[in-house]
């Protein structure tokens, strides 16, 4: 049966005291939206809708981001979760089959846990998520005799008896499009906060004869984020599950705790990764490469067998083919390193190619960017850079070709051939005692004075 998705993300999220819209600070390099639609998407759902509303714009454009088919609905004013939810009755209410509601700032829940509650829709027309809450705070509270549940009460509206209760709502909703946008044009706005409640479809669709009931998850999985302490922790939560899927799949990590991955990091078997290395969007490594201590790796690609770091910085659009090395001190930025290559230390390489087997030497720097315009640097195969070669692109050295140390090139280098662009060096025998003897003499004159 089919699945659509909406996804509640208008809220200002006030306790962040932020300029940015809630659902778009980060866990992992990757806002909170793309992680709350990462379990939906796991699916296959036939529509995503968000529902948008503070920076609407900034969010639409970062769900498009993250998957290119998922729809955007304003909500001009945050009138509540059911009236939220109300706004994607135009885009799905004809839709066949299910509706998940989901929370932009709720950020683990799991493809497996929504699976579960599918399967509850076989037995009852409305399914919520629900956990039991080691501290209830504020949650709604489950008014819910084992699988069934009668009506969901907001904190505002509980009874003390009722605030006793532990098991508390997660947000997530489920039903057939048809009776949720039903049962949501129903709900009306006399409560404590003056808010369409979403929570109230329950005992709507109790008292129209439909049965409710509830699905439990652990704890950890509903965590919302309202402040920013809450997102730091949700960092470490989410940090701490990215170092054990690792470990799980064969990556080595030397010391876990100081490995910082991204929602979408992918790692092959046998990879050693050494401390205090930070991965950004977008990186993929392959089987057996080895990251030093102390990488910043974003963007970038690194195949079997290559070795990077310590201290190395990849920055998007970088590629290493196999078993190339890159090591201390080097920044590389949109390049194309082929097989074997060696870049060992204190460089730059940006917007450059490099041909297999060349070497790299100490200090070389591509002068890509004249202050207005970005150019290419290509270096065939088999080529060897003299260290401290400044490389002023755009600029082409052929295969097996070598540049003095300390030249500067300005000119493109031909295959085999030498290129050197440095002063011509001068010798003078004897000068430097002479040159020794006048400045003593002279600090002598003035410490006199
Ligand atoms: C809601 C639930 C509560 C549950 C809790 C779990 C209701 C009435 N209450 O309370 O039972 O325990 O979540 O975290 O649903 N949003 C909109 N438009 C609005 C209002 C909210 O898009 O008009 C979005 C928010 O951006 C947020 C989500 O809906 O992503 C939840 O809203 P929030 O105000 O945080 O609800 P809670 O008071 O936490
Ligand atoms: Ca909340």
């Amino acid at each position: 049966m089919s699945v659509s998705l909406i996804v509640l993300a208008a809220g200002m999220g006030s306790r962040m005291n932020s300029e940015v819209p809630k659902v778009l600070h980060k866990i992992g390099a990757a806002p909170l939206l793309h992680h709350a639609m990462a379990a939906g998407i796991a699916l296959d759902p036939a529509r995503i809708v968000v529902v948008a509303g503070h920076g609407a714009e900034a969010v639409a454009k970062a769900a498009r981001d993250y998957e290119a088919s998922a729809e955007t609905v304003l909500q001009a004013q945050q009138l509540g979760t059911g009236h939220a939810v109300a706004q994607a009755a135009p885009l799905l209410e004809t839709m066949p089959g299910d509706v998940i509601v989901l929370y932009g700032d709720t950020p683990f829940i799991t493809a497996a846990t929504l699976e579960r509650i599918i399967e509850a829709r076989s037995r009852h027309s409305v399914v919520v998520l629900g956990f039991d809450a080691a501290d209830p705070g504020r949650y709604g509270r489950l008014i819910a005799q084992g699988e069934s549940l009668e009506r969901i009460v907001e904190f505002k509206e509980a009874t003390d008896e009722e605030r006793a209760i532990s098991l508390c709502n997660s947000g997530v909703v489920c039903a057939s499009a048809k009776d949720l946008f039903a049962l949501v044009a129903k709900v009306g706005n006399e409560n404590a906060s003056g808010e369409y409640y979403l929570t109230d479809i329950v005992a709507i669709a109790r008292a129209s004869g439909l049965s409710a009931g509830v699905v439990y998850c652990d704890e950890a999985e509903t965590l919302g984020i309202n402040t920013r302490a809450e997102l730091a922790a949700a960092e470490t939560a989410f940090q701490t599950r990215m170092r054990a899927e690792a470990m799980e799949n064969g990556v080595t990590l030397i010391a876990p705790e100081t490995a910082f991955f991204a929602l979408d990091t992918v790692i092959g078997r046998d990879t050693v990764i050494g401390p205090n290395v930070i991965f950004g969007p977008r990186v993929t490594i392959e089987s057996g490469a080895e990251i030093k201590g102390f990488c910043h790796l974003e963007g970038c690609h690194i195949s079997r067998g290559a070795s990077v770091g310590p201290f190395a910085r990849l920055r998007p659009g970088t590629e290493l083919a196999e078993d190339v090395h890159v090591g201390n001190f080097v920044e590389i930025k949109n390049s194309i390193l082929d097989e074997g290559v060696k870049v060992g230390h204190l460089t730059y390489l940006g917007d450059t190619q490099v041909g297999e087997f060349s070497n790299i030497g100490a200090g070389t720097v591509t002068c890509n960017y004249d202050g207005v315009m970005k150019h290419r640097t290509v270096i065939g195969k088999k080529a060897f850079i003299g260290s401290a070669t400044m490389l002023i692109a755009p600029l082409t050295i052929g295969d097996g070709a070598l540049t003095g140390s300390g030249s500067v090139i300005t000119q493109d280098v031909p295959a085999d051939a030498i290129a050197i662009g440095r002063a011509k060096q001068v010798n003078r025998p004897g000068l430097a005692s002479v040159l020794f003897a006048k400045l003593r003499a002279a600090k002598a004159a003035k410490k006199g004075q």
